[in-house]
């Protein structure tokens, strides 16, 4: 097998598909990042990585696309960056210059398996197989359901696989591989490789649209003075609706759902559709956090210091990205507050790198967001 991009997603599908007993060759851009691999130095809170990558003896790590050839992989996995473009969509240059790359060392001798596992916008994949065919690859589009502070957790027990099948033996050859990769018996859905990428998003847009839900239900049971947990717990008992995604909290920010809800709403409109569920939950995010900074400016006095208990996006994670309570501990400062974080070492450097002396620091472990 070949990883093509070993980041945050990339190095933990390597180091999976290593514990699954297949030889794994790791091809990444960032010279340090594959030094730090091959050093066995890679810093990340991510759980059980450096354990696994400790304990990995068939993972090797290049930069040199080239040696793709020489390794001769069944089956090659795109795991680049695909960052948001302001105007909507994904940038997927990266994913350009690999599949670039990867033609221009010429037709394979074998047909081999090209599976992307980045984030795509709808339309991409199959903008690209005619090229990999010509070139010997059958492209399949197969994004993995993964959360930031339990990636390899969620790629060894998934609760369900997209496969978007360059054809159905494509399918078959990956459903069997992701098969013995996962310690569980997930759902597997094939599909065209368009319907996964509408699929891939149409689920983080739903789990947007029930975070966004649930959150509004709990500002309103506050405002009318009743116990917004019972409220969400009795709608969640619901069998049809379920608890998940539906506590009361921060809103939801990260490197995936804010961007894979707007992509899906900029899709529906280039296919003149007006998926307005999408733009209501964004626009719901965005009340809520204002709701909580009401709440928070309520409820201290104008010289009293308010603590914020970690603001990257998600508990045990390093990541700022979207993060709602740091967007609240933003808003109380700017509304002249004098606020304290709470943070570890490495979150608190990033901070003061882009908010200079906006904060003030308490210097903590891993923190929990309350
Ligand atoms: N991080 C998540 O929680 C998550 C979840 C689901 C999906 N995804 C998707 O997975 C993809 C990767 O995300 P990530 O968080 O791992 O990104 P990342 O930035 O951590 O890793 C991307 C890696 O690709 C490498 N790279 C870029 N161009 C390259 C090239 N031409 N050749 C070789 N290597 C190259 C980079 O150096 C980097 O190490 C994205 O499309 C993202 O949307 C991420």
């Amino acid at each position: 097998m070949a990883v093509i991009g070993v980041g945050k997603i990339g190095l933990c599908f390597a180091l999976t598909l290593e514990r699954a007993s297949y030889a794994v060759l790791g091809v990444d851009a960032d010279r340090e990042r594959v030094e730090q691999i091959r050093n066995k130095a890679v810093r990340t809170p991510e759980p059980r990585v450096q354990q696994a990558l400790a304990a990995a003896r068939s993972v090797e790590v290049v930069h040199d696309l080239a040696a793709v050839r020489s390794f001769g992989p069944d089956c090659i996995f795109i795991a680049v960056d695909t960052p948001t473009i302001e105007t909507g969509g994904y940038d997927t240059r990266h994913v350009d210059r690999v599949l670039r790359d990867l033609f221009a060392l010429g037709r394979r001798d074998a047909p081999t398996d090209l599976v992307l596992l980045c984030t795509t916008f709808p339309g991409y994949c199959d903008s690209k197989v005619a090229e990999a065919s010509d070139y010997g690859y059958a492209l399949s589009y197969s994004p993995w359901f993964v959360a930031q502070g339990s990636i390899m957790a969620d790629l060894e027990r998934p609760d369900q696989i997209l496969i978007g099948e360059a054809d159905p033996a494509a399918g078959a050859r990956l459903e069997a591989l992701y098969r013995r990769v996962c310690s569980n018996e997930p759902a597997v859905h094939r599909m065209s490789r368009l319907s996964a990428e509408i699929a891939k998003l149409a689920t983080n847009c739903f789990l947007t649209m029930k975070i966004a839900f649930a959150n509004a239900i709990g500002d309103l049971a506050t405002r009318a003075g009743a116990e917004r947990d019972r409220v969400l717990d009795a709608v969640g008992g619901d069998g049809r609706i379920g608890r998940g995604c539906l506590r009361y909290g921060f809103g939801y920010g990260g490197p995936c759902f804010p961007r894979d809800n707007r992509a899906l709403h900029f899709f529906a409109m280039q296919h003149d559709y007006n998926l307005f569920q999408a733009q209501a939950t964004d626009e719901a995010n965005r009340s809520h956090l204002a709701f909580q900074v009401g709440q928070y400016l309520r409820a201290h006095r104008e010289d009293e210091v308010i603590h914020v208990h970690g603001v990257t996006y998600k508990a045990g994670t390093e990541m700022l990205e979207e993060s709602q309570p740091l967007a609240l501990a933003r808003a109380l400062a700017a509304a002249g507050r004098r606020v304290v974080i709470h943070e570890s070492p490495a979150v608190a450097t990033q901070l003061r790198a882009e908010f200079g002396e906006l904060f003030e620091y308490e210097i903590e472990g891993a923190l929990s967001v309350t």
